[in-house]
């Protein structure tokens, strides 16, 4: 038994007990076998797969199997996983239209929830959630084709050219390759830099019943299409205390711009009267490090060196104020440590991605969790629409009072 005693409320009878219980801090939604989560002692695992092993050993296609099959892919199944997901990558011809409906400095947030959105009236064949395999079909698709619409969320941004999935790539490279490439020269990529890429992947992939993972349960226990339902995860990681804590890191890092500032803003991150939080640091469930951040960090540095941005003014920056949040008192007594994130958009920016593509390549790589929560609570018999109650705060009851009694 890997978890703490937990009591199964539906066992208590029919309508359970009422809690309020704001924020989630000590409620499950849902049972789940696929992330476990010790944040006391800083342990991940997927599948039971330690996140650290399946870091180091892994790809990402292959934990995206992991993760919606429960167990790691044989031979066959892995190459056919793999052939599948490339024969998908390539978007509806008219999904083109829908980007071009946007403005050009669209942030790829908003492009990568309204074309996910639209997935919905492209594929509506396999919409029948009911039917495990068209379950299947449409994980399948998001999986095959968000990185393709991540990636040209940014050339649309960029005004350049949308570069076609070229599937002699990887997972990771192909990403890569429809980023960064132009049609007019032959895209190498960096053995190293794809390498972390695939990193950021495998440790962004899922992480339990996070905010956007469980708006997408939750759109999803109306039996809502998936498209949707992942349209609506996109949304809801969007945010700065979410996913959007990558970007805000480095908006944050150049605000401060020199090292000179860093005891400015920790004054500010400790002051009560002031909204203001270090960015990247701190995590609801991690009350020590997190595994991932240390892998994260790892990776940092491997990047750092391979490009040789050691003494950058942005990465040392970022190092020193790493160094002084880990020896501060409030941070220490807090249990406030850099989170993924942190490190994280650092590796990104370092390999030249953008600040605003940060929360869309995490969102490419939650595709895999969100897809494979979805279809378990989908296989569940007993799952039920999620219907939260509430507190009421406001009035009691009143008479209507017409307008010249106002
Ligand atoms: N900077 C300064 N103080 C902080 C920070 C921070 N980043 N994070 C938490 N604290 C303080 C709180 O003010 C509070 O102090 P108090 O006890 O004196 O009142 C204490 O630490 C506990 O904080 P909570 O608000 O209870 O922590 P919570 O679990 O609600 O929030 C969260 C977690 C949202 C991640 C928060 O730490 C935060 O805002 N961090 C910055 C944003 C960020 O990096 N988010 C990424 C999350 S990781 C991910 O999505 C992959």
């Amino acid at each position: 038994n890997m978890g703490p005693d937990v009591i199964d409320i539906r066992n208590l009878g029919k309508h359970g007990v009422f809690t309020y219980d704001p924020g989630f801090l000590s409620t499950a939604s849902c049972p789940s076998a696929i992330t476990y989560i010790d944040g006391e002692q800083g342990l991940l695992y997927y599948r039971g797969y330690p996140i650290e092993q399946l870091a180091e050993h892994s790809d990402f296609l292959e934990v995206a199997y992991l993760l919606m099959h429960g167990e790691l892919p044989d031979a066959d199944q892995r190459s056919n996983f793999t052939s599948t997901m490339m024969k998908h990558t390539m978007l509806h011809d008219q999904l083109t239209n829908v980007f071009r409906g946007f403005r050009r400095d669209a942030h790829p947030m908003a492009v990568m929830v309204g074309v996910v959105g639209s997935m919905s009236a492209f594929y509506e064949e396999v919409t029948d959630v009911r039917d495990p395999n068209n379950r299947l079909a449409a994980a399948y698709h998001l999986l095959a084709k968000v990185p393709t619409i991540a990636a040209w969320s940014y050339k649309y941004n960029i005004g350049e050219p949308f570069m076609y999935p070229q599937n002699h790539f990887n997972y990771a490279e192909n990403f890569m390759q429809m980023m960064f490439a132009t049609p007019c020269e032959k895209y190498e990529p960096n053995p190293i830099l794809a390498k972390a890429f695939e990193r950021i992947l495998i440790l962004h992939a899922d992480h339990e019943q996070n905010a956007s993972t469980s708006t997408v349960r939750l759109a999803g226990s109306s039996g809502a299409n998936p498209f949707a339902c992942v349209a609506a995860g996109i949304a809801s990681l969007w945010g700065p205390a979410h996913g959007g804590a990558n970007e805000a890191t480095l908006k944050m890092l150049e605000e401060m711009g020199d090292v000179s500032r860093i005891g400015e803003f920790i004054k500010r991150a400790k002051d009560k009267s002031d909204s203001f939080r270090l960015m990247g640091f701190g995590h609801r469930v991690y009350r020590n490090m997190d595994p991932r951040a240390s892998i994260m960090r790892e990776t940092c540095h491997q990047v750092l060196d391979e490009l040789g941005l050691h003494n950058d003014p942005m990465f040392k920056l970022a190092l020193k104020l790493e160094q002084i949040a880990l020896e501060d008192e409030y941070f220490v007594n807090r249990r406030l440590y850099p989170n993924v994130d942190f490190y994280s958009g650092i590796v990104m920016r370092a390999m030249g991605i953008p600040n605003s593509m940060f929360t869309a390549i995490f969102a490419l790589a939650r595709t895999a969790g969100w897809v494979a929560q979805w279809n378990e609570m989908n296989s569940d018999p007993e799952a039920k629409i999620g219907r939260p109650r509430q507190l009421y705060m406001g009035a009691t009851r009143r008479d209507y009072v017409p307008m010249d009694g106002r």
